[in-house]
């Protein structure tokens, strides 16, 4: 697999990502005080050792109490926690590979727990029960600007690239999605409403890294409260929903699906997965991502069920096809921190799978 296009490097901008690789974005919980410490860095250095060419963090939390209930997910500001991501950088490009910071607001999801009201764009969670409250219009611009003030401080801490959490159900999805956004003040309503506040805030970051700097955008389909649900049923809606992203200044899409070989649009296409099409619509770079060397989709795992290896043959073809340019790998990662080390040298039939219970404990 050496001599594969899979391990030629990718450029986007200022990024240079030495192989098609990305560790996927996977909160620890492991940053008492949202200060991410030594065994933080050494976390990532070992998946960086591992060959991955382009770790995403987990989940930061933004610089905002309503942003994210602590248990120990790591922020971005204070003196200790930027010293910190500084020896998380330092690890990652000592091992010759890139990093990108996941910048993440976590909406009505967030906990309601400690006397912060959970915001969101409508006051709603994502099974349509009232949770914290809306988002005020002239709130907006402020939250936006807590992105940009996010993407800069990881600029300056010498992070490769940002990635803005759009998935998943968190507050930016909350926006995308019909059941969570009741807005009525231009935010709300049709698509091209739904996706103005995100591409807002891609403006806003962009505005303050500069042109050269690059963003990746996280969005999904299914949400932690609905596998089942869609912010976009064919592929005429996809554009419409990521081209205004990408006027705002997006670089590279991830569409976050738990099989990425599945066709996204069936009636359209029987083949062509949610990345394809998110390439095929924008023009942009994408990284495919989930169940990548593993037979079972994120969470439907039982605990302290063993998830047997799954052949990569599809994701080659996929990638020889052109539908996607770097792949995600995040649950093989935890189990094998050498997991592309281990494709790379043909090594794949000692990879035995993911133990959740034992992963999970050792996130080592
Ligand atoms: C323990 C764990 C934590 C995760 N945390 C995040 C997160 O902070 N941000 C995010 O966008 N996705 C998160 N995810 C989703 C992963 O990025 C990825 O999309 C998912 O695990 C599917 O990839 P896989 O099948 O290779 O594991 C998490 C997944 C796991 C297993």
């Amino acid at each position: 697999m050496a001599q594969h296009e899979l391990f030629q490097p990718l450029t986007v901008r200022s990024l240079t990502v030495p192989n098609r690789f990305a560790m996927a974005p996977m909160t620890r919980q492991a940053s008492p005080g949202g200060i991410p410490g030594a065994d933080v860095a050494e976390y990532y250095r070992r998946r960086a050792a591992g060959g991955v060419g382009l770790i995403i963090t987990e989940g930061i939390r933004l610089p905002d109490p309503a942003a994210g209930y602590p248990y120990a997910v790591p922020t971005i500001a204070g003196d200790d926690v930027l010293a910190g991501w500084r020896r998380v950088v330092d690890a990652v490009h000592g091992e010759g590979a890139t990093i990108a910071a996941q910048l993440w607001h976590q909406g009505a999801q967030r906990d309601d727990v400690d006397g912060v009201v959970p915001v969101s764009p409508s006051g709603v969670d994502g099974l349509g029960r009232p949770k914290g409250r809306a988002l005020e219009t002239d709130e907006l611009p402020r939250v936006a600007q807590l992105y940009a003030e996010g993407a800069v401080t990881a600029r300056d801490l010498g992070f490769d690239a940002v990635e803005i959490h759009g998935a998943h159900g968190y507050l930016l999805d909350e926006f995308f999605w019909e059941r969570t956004n009741l807005r009525t003040d231009g935010y709300g309503g049709s698509l091209s409403a739904r996706t103005r506040f995100p591409a807002e805030v891609v403006a806003a970051v962009r505005a303050a890294v500069g042109p050269d700097y690059p963003i990746v955008f996280r969005f999904s389909q299914w949400k932690g409260t609905d596998y089942t649900a869609t912010i976009a049923d064919d592929p005429t809606q996809l554009q419409e929903l990521l081209c205004p992203l990408a006027e705002a200044g997006v670089d590279m899409l991830h569409p976050s699906t738990r099989r990425h070989y599945l066709p996204a649009f069936p009636g359209y296409d029987g083949e062509l997965s949610l990345a394809g099409w998110a390439k095929k619509v924008t023009g942009l770079p994408v990284i495919a991502v989930g169940s990548v060397g593993l037979e079972t989709q994120f969470r439907s795992e039982k605990r302290g069920q063993v998830i047997r290896p799954a052949p990569v043959d599809r994701l080659v073809e996929q990638f020889d096809a052109g539908e996607f340019d770097i792949a995600a790998i995040g649950r093989a990662l935890l189990a094998d921190p050498g997991w592309v080390n281990r494709l790379r040298n043909g090594a794949l039939d000692g990879f035995t799978g993911y133990d959740p219970a034992t992963a999970l404990a050792a996130l080592n």
